[in-house]
């Protein structure tokens, strides 16, 4: 975890840009893989704004995450090509199999799954994002299979 110094050390590094809340978030991201709940305050009383505009900023764009990503994140196509394929059902049956909502992570740490809205393969869909490789064609049982060997 880093430490609030740490954590002030990005925001001042930002502070000086125009509309520096984005690229604080961003740099946090990158930097931790998430952006750490004790960044809110911090970056609230820095830029003197609400917590509450903070946690609307990092809602609105989908990038942010408020907890550590799992080991391996599976980006499943919610647009329409996909939808219109079975896509959708083929998400619900993951997530439900897995025990989550969207952008929740297995107890394990193993897997996150995340939605994403058209990933270029909408010939080819149901379609995912594995880890940053695309694949097409996904039914239930080679989804079992990328969710086996994620160890989810
Ligand atoms: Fe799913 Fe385009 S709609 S890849």
């Amino acid at each position: 975890q880093p430490s609030v110094e740490d954590l002030k050390r990005i925001i001042d590094s930002h502070i000086h840009l125009e509309g520096p809340l984005l690229p604080i978030l961003h740099a946090m991201q990158s930097a931790y893989g998430h952006v750490p709940q004790d960044a809110v305050p911090l970056l609230a009383e820095a830029l003197n704004i609400g917590r509450a505009e903070v946690h609307g900023v990092m809602t609105f764009y989908h990038d942010f995450r408020e907890v550590p990503a799992g080991r391996h994140v599976v980006k499943i196509c919610r647009a329409e090509a996909c939808q219109a394929v079975g896509g959708e059902a083929l998400a619900e049956a993951t997530l439900k199999k897995l025990g989550l909502e969207w952008h929740g992570t297995t107890a394990n740490g193993a897997v996150t799954i995340e939605p994403v809205y058209c990933l270029g393969l909408c010939a080819c869909g149901p379609a995912a994002m594995v880890d940053g490789r695309v694949v097409g064609r996904l039914d239930g049982a080679r989804m079992d299979r990328i969710l086996a060997e994620a160890g989810a």
